[in-house]
C-alpha cells in the first residue's frame, strides 16, 4: 500500500496545542472518545509482550521502530508528555480520520489502548 504525501498535513502546529485540537476534532466529528471502563493494569504479561511488538512492528512501520518518527510524528515520552492518555487511547482506537492514521479497534480493545498509551507515555515499550 502507498500512502500519498499529499494526504499529510504538515501545517505548524504548536506543540503544546496538538492534543487540544485533537480532542476537540473528535468532538466536532461528533465521535467525542469515551472510554468509561478503562481497568488499570487488566493487561497480563504475555498480552503486553504482544502488544509491544505490535507498536514496534505495526506502528513502527509509520512511526519509526523506534518510534522516532516516519510518516507519523514521533510517540515517545517527550513528544507525548502533554498528552492525556485516554485522548491518546482514542486515537489508537479510531484512528485519525483523514489522515493515514488508521483505526486499531477489532486488533485491540479499549483496555488494551490505554496500555499502549501509557506505555507510549512512559517509554515502557519492550
Ligand atoms: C499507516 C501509517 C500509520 C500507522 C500504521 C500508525 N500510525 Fe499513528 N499516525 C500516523 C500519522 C500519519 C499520524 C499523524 C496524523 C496527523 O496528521 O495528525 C499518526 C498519529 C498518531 C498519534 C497521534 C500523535 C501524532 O503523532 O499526531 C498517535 C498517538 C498514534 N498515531 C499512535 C499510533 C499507534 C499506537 C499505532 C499502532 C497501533 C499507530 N499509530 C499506527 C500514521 C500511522
Amino acid at each position: 500500500m502507498r500512502i500519498k504525501a499529499k494526504n499529510r498535513r504538515r501545517s505548524p502546529r504548536k506543540p503544546g496545542n496538538i492534543w487540544s485540537v485533537l480532542a476537540l476534532g473528535f468532538v466536532a466529528a461528533g465521535g467525542a472518545p469515551s472510554l468509561p471502563a478503562l481497568a488499570e493494569g487488566a493487561v497480563d504479561a504475555a498480552r503486553g509482550k504482544q502488544l509491544s511488538y505490535l507498536v514496534r512492528q505495526d506502528c513502527g512501520s509509520c512511526h519509526g521502530m523506534t518510534l522516532k518518527g516516519g510518516l507519523g510524528r514521533p510517540l515517545l515520552p517527550e513528544t507525548l508528555a502533554g498528552a492525556d492518555a485516554r485522548t491518546l487511547a482514542a486515537i489508537i482506537l479510531d484512528g485519525i480520520p483523514g489522515t493515514p492514521m488508521p483505526p486499531w479497534r477489532g486488533q485491540i480493545d479499549e483496555t488494551e489502548a490505554m496500555w499502549i498509551a501509557r506505555a507510549l507515555k512512559e517509554g515502557t515499550i519492550e
